[in-house]
Formats: structure tokens, C-alpha cells, sequence
């Protein structure tokens, strides 16, 4: 898997230009697995700052990958990481960044309003051809795709973080989404090295539709004073097989992205309890504690 995975000529791909909009967390991983197994990529963000730390954390990325690759072979690990950074542009420039587009991978900011904005921009110009996914966690895509004239070329792609190392991507397809996207893009997956699974466009998809509740319930049990944090995240990873507990995966996601999802959620399905959010992780989030304090905060409520 991991020689197919970096295979530089992906058969029945026709995806060989991509555009990633968004170089955070998940933005520079797409990128960067894109350009690892052969495409060109453009990756535009809002400004240079933001683009030299994400061409800095793919630098120290792409490292560790040639480390794994070619441990006996460091020379050869030297050319695969300048070969991928010979095929990695970067830009603040949107409307120059897709010109030449067959698929523009979306990874902005959780917000449905700044999506609607940025898609309703590229769709008047990018070329006919381009194929438009998002990377949501939460959202529907068929509501994204609702600014754009082009629902049959658009689906969704659903990374996980680390993008590098997690293999799954969930494909998305829609309502309106045509069976030859949802080809193009399930291939397009393949030669990016992962394996993809189809979901139909409901909230969360599959992973996050289990995930998500799962940290929630963990952050209830530990606000009951049910167990302790280390007990919990201990009984999952011994119990349960998990490589992180739920509470350290909830530091990892970022509690800002897990309460956002929840609480949209909360809002489109109020009768369902799974999705009622937790007062603590609401009341961290105001205070901007955003990682490692929920534990310590959490294990010192009453
Ligand atoms: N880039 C490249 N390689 C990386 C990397 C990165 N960013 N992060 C880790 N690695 C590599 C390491 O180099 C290491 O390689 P070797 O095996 O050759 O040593 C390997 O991955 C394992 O890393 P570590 O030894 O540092 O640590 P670990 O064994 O604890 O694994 C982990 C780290 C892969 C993150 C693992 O803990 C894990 O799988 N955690 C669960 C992650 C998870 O559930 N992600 C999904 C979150 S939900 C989501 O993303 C969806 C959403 O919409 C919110
Ligand atoms: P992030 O905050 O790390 O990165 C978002 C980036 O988008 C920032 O660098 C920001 O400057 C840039 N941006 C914002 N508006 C822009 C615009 N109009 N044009 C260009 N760039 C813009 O966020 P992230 O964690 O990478 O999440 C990105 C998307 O991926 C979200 O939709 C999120 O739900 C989804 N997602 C997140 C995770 C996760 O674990 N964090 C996992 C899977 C999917």
C-alpha cells in the first residue's frame, strides 16, 4: 500500500491539476499528500505569514514521510521531498490559482457564510471542467454547493488529520452530484495513496456521525466525575483498541471545531440528545481555552 500510495502515475486518475484553498491544519496536508503522488498543486491562503508557516510545517512533514520511505536510501528521500516541493505552488492569488484547475479541494474555515462567498467567487471563474469538493466536517455539501451553478461537478472529500498518515477519505456524493464526479473523484482519491469510501451527504458522514457524540459522551463522563481523564482515555486505548483516548483525540480535533459541529447539529436535529452540547466545553471555548486546559479545567469542577 505504502509503494502504490506514492505512485507518481496514477492510472485512470484524470485529476492532474489541484487547487487547495485553506493551508491550516488540514489545508497543508492535502496539499502536500496531492503533490507527494504527482499532481501540481496550487495552495492559496489569505496571506504570505499564513503560506510560510504552512510551507514550513509540510517541509518538516515531508521529512518525516522520506525518513519512513527511504530509510536506507537518504538520497533518494532528498529528491522525493524536493520533487514534491517542485510540484507545491503557493498564492493569495484565488482567481490565477484555478485557471487551470480540474479540482479545487476546499479546507477554509468551518463557517457556512465564508464558504457560500468563496465558492460563489469561483464559480464564476473557474473553467467548466473543474470538479469543487469540500473538506467540511459538519456541514451538508448540498447546501455549500448551493451558490454554485455546477452541483453535478461537485461533491465532497473528507481528510482526517494527520492528512499524511490517516488513509481514509470519505467521497460525498450528493443528490446532485453526477456518477462520472463521483468516479473521477473516488479515483483522484486512490491515486492521492488513500482508501475511499462512498457516503451519501448527511451530517457528519461516517466517521464524524459516530466520532463526534463518542468525545462529547467522554466529556460528560468526566464532568459526572464518572472516571478520571487518564482513566478514560486508558480505558479506551486498552479496551477498546483506540491509538489516542477520546479525550486526548478531542485535544487533538481542537474543542472549538468539536463544539462548532455540535452545536450545529444541536441546532438542525434539538431532539436528539447525543448532540446536546456540554456546558463545560461551551464555557472553555468562550474563555479561548482551547486545548490541553479542558482536562485540567475539566478535573477540577465540583
Ligand atoms: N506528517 C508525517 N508523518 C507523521 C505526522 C505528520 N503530520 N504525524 C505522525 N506522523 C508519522 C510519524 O513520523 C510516525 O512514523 P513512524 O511510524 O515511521 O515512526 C507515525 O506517523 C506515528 O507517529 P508518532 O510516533 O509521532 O505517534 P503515534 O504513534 O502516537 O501516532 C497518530 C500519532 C497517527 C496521530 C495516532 O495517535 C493516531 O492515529 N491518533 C488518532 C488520530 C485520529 O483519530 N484522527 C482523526 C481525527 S477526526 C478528523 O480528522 C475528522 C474531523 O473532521 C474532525
Ligand atoms: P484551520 O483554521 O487550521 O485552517 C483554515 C485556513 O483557511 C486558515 O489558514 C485560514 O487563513 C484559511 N482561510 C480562511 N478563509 C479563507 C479564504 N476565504 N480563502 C483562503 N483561505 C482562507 O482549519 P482546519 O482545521 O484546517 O479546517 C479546515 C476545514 O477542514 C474545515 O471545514 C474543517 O471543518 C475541516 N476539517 C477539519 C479537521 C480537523 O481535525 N481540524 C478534520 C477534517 C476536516
Amino acid at each position: 500500500l505504502l509503494k502504490r500510495s506514492f505512485s507518481t502515475s496514477p492510472s485512470m486518475n484524470l485529476i492532474k491539476n489541484i487547487t487547495v484553498i485553506g493551508g491550516g491544519l488540514m489545508g497543508s496536508g492535502i496539499a502536500q499528500v496531492a503533490a507527494q503522488t504527482g499532481h501540481n498543486v496550487n495552495l492559496v491562503d489569505l496571506n504570505i505569514d499564513i503560506l510560510k508557516k504552512t510551507e514550513s510545517s509540510i517541509g518538516a512533514s515531508l521529512s518525516r514521510v522520506a525518513k519512513k520511505l527511504y530509510k536506507d536510501k537518504p538520497e533518494d528521500g532528498e529528491k522525493f521531498v524536493q520533487d514534491t516541493k517542485n510540484r507545491l505552488k503557493t498564492s493569495t492569488d484565488v482567481t490565477a490559482s484555478v485557471k487551470d484547475a480540474d479540482l479545487v479541494i476546499e479546507a477554509i474555515v468551518e463557517n457556512m457564510e465564508v464558504k457560500h462567498k468563496l465558492f460563489k467567487s469561483l464559480d464564476e471563474v473557474a473553467p467548466a471542467k473543474t470538479i469543487f469538493v469540500s473538506n467540511t466536517s459538519s456541514f451538508s455539501i448540498t447546501e455549500i454547493s448551493s451558490v454554485t451553478k455546477r452541483g453535478d461537478r461537485f461533491g465532497g472529500m473528507h481528510f482526517f488529520n494527520p492528512v499524511p498518515v490517516m488513509k481514509l477519505v470519505e467521497v460525498i456524493k450528493t443528490a446532485n452530484t453526477s456518477e462520472g464526479t463521483h468516479t473521477e473523484l473516488l479515483a483522484c482519491g486512490k491515486a492521492m495513496g488513500k482508501v475511499c469510501i462512498t457516503c451519501k451527504d448527511t451530517p457528519g458522514f461516517v466517521v464524524n456521525r459516530l466520532l463526534v457524540p463518542y468525545l462529547l459522551e467522554a466529556i460528560k463522563l468526566l464532568e459526572r466525575g464518572d472516571a478520571s481523564a487518564k482513566d478514560i482515555d486508558t480505558a479506551m486505548k486498552l479496551g477498546a483498541g483506540y491509538p489516542m483516548g477520546p479525550l486526548e483525540l478531542a485535544d487533538y480535533v481542537g474543542h472549538d471545531t468539536t463544539l462548532a459541529i455540535i452545536e450545529g447539529w444541536y441546532k438542525r436535529f434539538p431532539d436528539n440528545s447525543l448532540f446536546k452540547p456540554s456546558e463545560s466545553l461551551k464555557q472553555l471555548v468562550k474563555d479561548g481555552k482551547l486545548e490541553k486546559e479542558l482536562l485540567e479545567a475539566l478535573q477540577h469542577l465540583p
